[in-house]
């Protein structure tokens, strides 16, 4: 029997291609850009199956080109790439990669909530530039972590391993969240639940982990950063839109916050000029980058993939609906 056609936009990791290769007759993009649009809706046209990035976006155009297509499999948790309710439509089932990068994502929140507020950009570029004289007693001085309030908005899977590492740090923790969890919930992870505007009001540092929604988008606004308090920090390794980077710009400038730290942007990989200043930590979208939670979910995105053309339900299918029909 002929195996199914499938394209990956990016090479994978040996692990995942095994999985796929196993099964399937896989074009891999490995050029070092990139894969452009019109390049994948050509290479996308006899294929039954598609193995994507983030950065690919999977909307009717795609799929009216792809007539044969079956699957789409995110490598990434958030889906914001993929207009699911188009691919339902068509029959075509969107899995993604849940809970694989929790922990990783979670650590990487913290890297950038204690290096924007122990200036470690700042210092780091010191140390190298020859310029540092020695030790001097307030020599950027920063703002303690320790103690202090942590305020996490979206309080899904990310957000409540970021909310773990806190107890550590012995500070107090407070989401908001769309749902509020149980009470024993809340307790586990001592976090207290606090409406928006009142989270903003007394948090010294928010981090942002809701997924991008009609909903979520621009919830960062000129509006919330003015209930925020001024000595407080924004993380933002969620996704760049949820956040308007001109109104952060302005929270900046006139000091209605102290710093920001981001490893997310509204236009990718675009990054606003007015962002790029001592107290904004930048990261290009690596939160997720550790190699073992990368291949973890390169494996995922296969094995949603191989499990659907093996006649199973796909493992993260986000769809399940058109299993029913098919
Ligand atoms: N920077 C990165 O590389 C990176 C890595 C992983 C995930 N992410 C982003 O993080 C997001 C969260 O991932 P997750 O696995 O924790 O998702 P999750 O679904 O487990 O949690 C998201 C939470 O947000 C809440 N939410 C939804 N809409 C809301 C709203 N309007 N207001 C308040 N809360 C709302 C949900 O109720 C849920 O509890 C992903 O969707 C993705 O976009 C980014």
């Amino acid at each position: 029997m002929a195996r199914p056609k499938v394209l990956a936009t990016r090479p994978l990791f040996p692990a995942a291609q095994k999985i796929l290769d196993g099964s399937c007759d896989v074009d891999y993009w490995t050029r070092p850009e990139s894969i452009s649009k019109e390049e994948l809706l050509r290479r996308v046209a006899d294929k039954e199956g598609l193995v994507c990035l983030l950065n690919d976006k999977v909307n009717e155009e795609l799929l009216a080109a792809a007539p044969k297509l079956r699957i789409v499999a995110n490598v990434a948790v958030g889906y914001d790439n993929i207009a699911v309710a188009d691919c339902t439509k068509r029959g075509v089932a969107a899995t993604n990669t849940p809970g694989v990068l929790d922990e990783t994502t979670a650590d990487f929140a913290w890297t950038l909530l204690m290096a924007v507020a122990r200036r470690l950009g700042e210092g780091e570029a010191l140390a190298r530039s020859g310029k540092w004289t020695g030790w001097d007693l307030d020599q950027l001085v920063g703002a303690d972590v320790w103690g202090k309030t942590l305020g996490l908005v979206g309080f899904g899977r990310i957000g409540r391993a970021v909310a773990r590492r806190a107890y550590g740090f012995q500070m107090k923790v407070v989401y908001h969240d769309a749902a509020r969890v149980p009470l024993d919930v809340e307790r586990g992870f001592h976090a207290e639940y606090r409406e928006l505007s009142a989270l903003l009001a007394e948090a010294d540092f928010v981090s942002l982990h809701v997924p991008l929604l009609p909903e979520t988008r621009g919830l960062f606004n000129a509006k919330t950063f003015s209930q925020m308090k001024p000595t407080s920090f924004l993380i933002n390794t969620a996704r760049g839109p949820v956040v308007d980077e001109a109104a952060l710009v302005q929270a900046l400038e006139n000091k209605k916050i102290a710093g920001a730290a981001l490893d997310v942007y509204e236009k990718e990989p675009l990054i606003n000029p007015g962002l790029k200043r001592p107290n904004v930590v930048l990261a290009p979208h690596i939160a997720s980058a550790s190699l073992e939670t990368r291949t973890k979910m390169a494996c995922m995105a296969a094995e949603n993939v191989v499990a659907l053309f093996k006649g199973r339900r796909p493992p993260n299918i986000l769809n399940p609906e058109v299993l029913k029909t098919s």
